[in-house]
């Protein structure tokens, strides 16, 4: 049945605050690199960016974007390496600015063999863009990945944080002048928002489920310990992109210089990310988002958006989450109070790092 809920869930109608708009600069305007030889010459190289599904959607705009400023080599973090391939391709891709690596962030194992991997390259990491995500609303029974996670929070969440928290170590060694995580955030999982109101509605609660691991029979698959709700669970791993985003921030940004940032890229009704919702939904809520809300986005316009926390000199600074306006102009947005609360931000690192392996 198409409800209200699933009508509103991706509505771009937020009512955010605004804390300062800037004006809107082109994707293009990555710096380039001078970099000294040991002669004491400078030498140009391209900025190494991974982005984390870049077969489809927002990361597969944003590599295309970033691909045909020919200043960015684009590591295409995938679980389907032919399907990135063929969409690189597709999408026109310049094919010396992307290498497709693989990568499954529903098994920490693959995470870690993705790092592995990376770093055999030889390639520097500048850009770190964890983008990857799954939303499976209509599910009545939970899946898992690999190590026995609930899916949604253990591929957004879990997968990213054990990839972020690896790639921090070269990330820190890179000598590219603008060094950025970004993690992808939204408006789904900020209670702030007329869309973060559509129940069910994120809340991590005391975090007794993730405490518990999020495995089903023993404990709850739901961060808050409740009942599984796919489209919940999705709200809640956003809420912890937008906590570890701030975290890392308050961690590191000040000894590294690494700048932190999330986003919420607007309502791109056209992505994969739907692809489980009923037929009629995918039907109704493009033209719901255009025409009704007007926070519909496209995925070009989209791409650009995460094109410019990557690469424009004016967004650098840390611990931001972005959004744009109807003009397209980039603001610092404000996130609800649970997803600003550095105590609950600690908590939730401190468990994940326990579940990935970490502590
Ligand atoms: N669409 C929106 O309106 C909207 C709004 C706000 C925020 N966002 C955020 O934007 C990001 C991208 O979403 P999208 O809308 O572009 O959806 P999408 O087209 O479905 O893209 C999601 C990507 O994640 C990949 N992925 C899924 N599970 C994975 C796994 N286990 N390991 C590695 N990669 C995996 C998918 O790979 P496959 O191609 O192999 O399936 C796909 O490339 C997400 O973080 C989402 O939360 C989207």
């Amino acid at each position: 049945m198409l409800n209200l809920t699933s009508v509103v869930l991706f509505s771009g109608v937020g009512v955010h605050v605004s804390v300062g708009v800037r004006a809107r600069t082109a994707a293009t305007a990555s710096p380039a690199i001078n970099r000294a030889t040991p002669e004491g010459k400078k030498t140009l190289r391209k900025g190494n960016v991974v982005v984390t599904g870049a077969s489809s959607g927002l990361g597969l705009a944003t590599a295309k974007a970033l691909a045909e400023t020919g200043k960015w080599n684009v590591i295409m973090a995938c679980r389907d390496f032919l399907k990135a391939e063929k969409a690189a391709k597709a999408a026109g891709m310049p094919k010396d600015n992307y290498t497709v690596m693989h990568l499954n962030l529903a098994s920490l194992e693959s995470v870690r063999q993705f790092v592995k991997t990376f770093r055999y390259s030889g390639m520097p990491l500048d850009v770190l863009v964890c983008n990857a995500a799954v939303y499976l609303p209509t599910a009545s029974e939970p899946t898992y990945t690999a190590e026995g996670f609930e899916m949604s929070v253990g591929v957004n969440h879990l997968g990213h944080f054990l990839l972020a928290r690896e790639l921090l170590e070269d990330l820190k060694t890179s000598d590219y002048p603008s060094k950025r995580l970004i993690i992808v955030g939204s408006i789904t999982g900020n209670t702030n928002t007329l869309a973060g109101n559509v129940p069910p509605k994120a809340n991590l609660g005391d975090l007794r489920g993730l405490a518990g691991g999020l495995n089903g029979p023993n404990g709850s698959t739901m961060i808050d310990g409740g009942r599984f709700d796919g489209a919940k669970a999705y709200k809640d791993s956003k809420v912890c992109n937008m906590l570890m985003m701030q975290e890392f921030h308050r961690r590191y940004h000040e000894d590294t210089g690494i700048a932190f940032a999330s986003l919420y890229p607007g309502c791109i009704a056209t992505t994969g990310l739907f692809r489980e919702h009923i037929p009629l939904f995918r039907l109704l809520f493009p033209p719901f988002q255009k025409y009704i809300t007007k926070g519909f986005v496209s995925e070009d316009e989209a791409g650009k958006r995460l094109a410019q926390v990557v690469s424009d000199p004016s967004l650098t600074k840390s611990g931001v989450y972005w959004s744009w306006n109807k003009h397209s102009a980039s603001f610092e947005n404000q996130l609800s109070e649970e997803a600003s609360d550095p105590e609950k931000a600690r908590r939730v690192w401190e468990l994940s790092e326990k579940l990935v392996g970490l502590a």
